[in-house]
C-alpha cells in the first residue's frame, strides 16, 4: 500500500547561475542518466521564453535544492503558434512522494500564465499530469511526432479560449532529438 504524500515545507524561486550543478545532479539522480541533466544544459539561457524553477527545503545547513522543473517554447501547427512545454520536472529520489513535484508543477504553470503562455504540453506519466488540469492532447487534435504518443501527450489550457487556433503537430526544440 502507498503511503499517503505527506507535505513538507518548500520555497519555490526561479533557478539561478549558482544552482546548475545542483540541478544536474538531481534530475541526472531523478531519471537514473544524464539525457535529462544535458537536454537542460543544450536549452537553458538559448531559448525563450523559458521557465525555471527550484524547490528548497530549509535545512539546519542552509537551503538545499531538491527539485526542479523546466519550461521550453514549442511551436503548433502550420501557422507556428507559441506555446509552452513543461520538462524536464526531477525531484531529489530520497525527497520525492512529499508534494514537492506537485508544487513545482502547480507553480511553473502559474509562472507560464502570468507569462503570458496559457497553453502548456507536457509529455508524460498519464497517471502523474491530468492531477494538475492536463489533458490529453488529441482530443484538441493536437499531437506529438505520431500517434504513438497520444497515450502520454497532454495539454493544459490555462485560460478559457487559450486554445483557439492551436491544432496539428506540436513542434518542440530541435535540442530535445539530441543526444
Ligand atoms: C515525477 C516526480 C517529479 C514527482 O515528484 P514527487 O515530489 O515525488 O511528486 P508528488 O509527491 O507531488 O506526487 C507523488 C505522486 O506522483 C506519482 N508519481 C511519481 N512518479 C511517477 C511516475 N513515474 N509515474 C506516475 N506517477 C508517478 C506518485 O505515484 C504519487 O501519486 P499519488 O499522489 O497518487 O500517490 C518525481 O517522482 C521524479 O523526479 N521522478 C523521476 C523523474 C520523472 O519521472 N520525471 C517526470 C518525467 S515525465
Amino acid at each position: 500500500m502507498t503511503e499517503p504524500n505527506q507535505a513538507i515545507p518548500i520555497r519555490v524561486r526561479p533557478e539561478e547561475p549558482g544552482d546548475h550543478d545542483r540541478v544536474r545532479a538531481i534530475e541526472t539522480a531523478a531519471f537514473g542518466q544524464e539525457a535529462e541533466a544535458r537536454l537542460v544544459d543544450r536549452l537553458r539561457g538559448r531559448v525563450s521564453p523559458e521557465v525555471s524553477l527550484v524547490a528548497l527545503t530549509a535545512e539546519e545547513a542552509g537551503d538545499e535544492i531538491v527539485g526542479h522543473i523546466y519550461f521550453s517554447p514549442v511551436r503548433v501547427g502550420a501557422s507556428r503558434k507559441l506555446a509552452m512545454a513543461l520538462g524536464p520536472v526531477a525531484v531529489d529520489p530520497v525527497c520525492q512522494k512529499q508534494s514537492i513535484g506537485s508544487e513545482l508543477c502547480r507553480r511553473g504553470l502559474e509562472e507560464c500564465r502570468a507569462l503570458g503562455h496559457p497553453v502548456v504540453f507536457v509529455l508524460g506519466h498519464p497517471e502523474y499530469y491530468p492531477r494538475f488540469g492536463f489533458e490529453p492532447a488529441s482530443a484538441h487534435g493536437l499531437y506529438y511526432k505520431n500517434e504513438h504518443f497520444a497515450p502520454a501527450f497532454f495539454v493544459a489550457v490555462l485560460e478559457a479560449g487559450a486554445l483557439a487556433g492551436y491544432s496539428g503537430e506540436v513542434e518542440y526544440d530541435p535540442a530535445f532529438d539530441e543526444t
